[in-house]
Formats: C-alpha cells, structure tokens, sequence
C-alpha cells in the first residue's frame, strides 16, 4: 500500500497510511493525529503548500474544485489533493515537504 511521507517545516517526519482514497492528504494526517498547516482549507490561500520531493505522478488535485491561488509546478496543496485512486494499492511511497 502507498505510503505518504510528509516533512514539516521543522524538519519532522511523518508517514501517513492512506487508509481511505477518497480523504485529502490534510484530512488524512489529521485522522492519524499529525498537525499539518492550513487556513481555508479550500485551494485559496497557500497555506498548506508542500513542495513534492518524490512521485508526483501518483498526486491529483482540484478533485472537489479549482484551485485559486497560483502554485509553482512542484507544488502540492495538501488540502485539495489526493493520491489517485490507481496509486493507492501500490508498494510506493510520495514525499511531500511542508513549506510553510
Ligand atoms: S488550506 Fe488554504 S489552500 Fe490549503
């Protein structure tokens, strides 16, 4: 199964399991009781951004709406984004870092 690493500003590191495909990256840290930053929590404000270091292909976002605030292209908001559904049963791991 997919794993999601995620390294937070202070250089912590998390591993998320993706338990359930359908949750953002945000909901799915929260359920595993792992703080990750965020404001809206709607693609508008930047504050969950994270840089992808590792897998992007496996990565969706906008799944639930656009996203109005402008990213550079390696860049992930944990809030609208996902794993996708034909990555999650794979033996892989995404590395996401919390730039804020
Ligand atoms: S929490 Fe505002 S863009 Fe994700």
């Amino acid at each position: 199964m997919v794993v999601v690493k995620v390294i937070d500003s202070d250089g912590g590191e998390h591993t998320l399991e993706v338990t359930d495909p359908s949750k953002s990256i945000l909901d799915l840290a929260e359920d595993q009781w792992i703080e990750l930053p965020y404001s809206c929590r709607s693609g508008a404000c930047y504050a969950c951004v994270a840089k992808v270091k590792k897998w992007a292909e496996c990565l969706e976002q906008n799944k639930t709406g656009e996203k109005l605030v402008d990213t550079e292209e390696d860049e992930f908001l944990t809030c609208i984004g996902w794993v996708k559904n034909e990555c999650v049963d794979k033996d892989e791991e995404v590395v996401l870092e919390m730039l804020v």
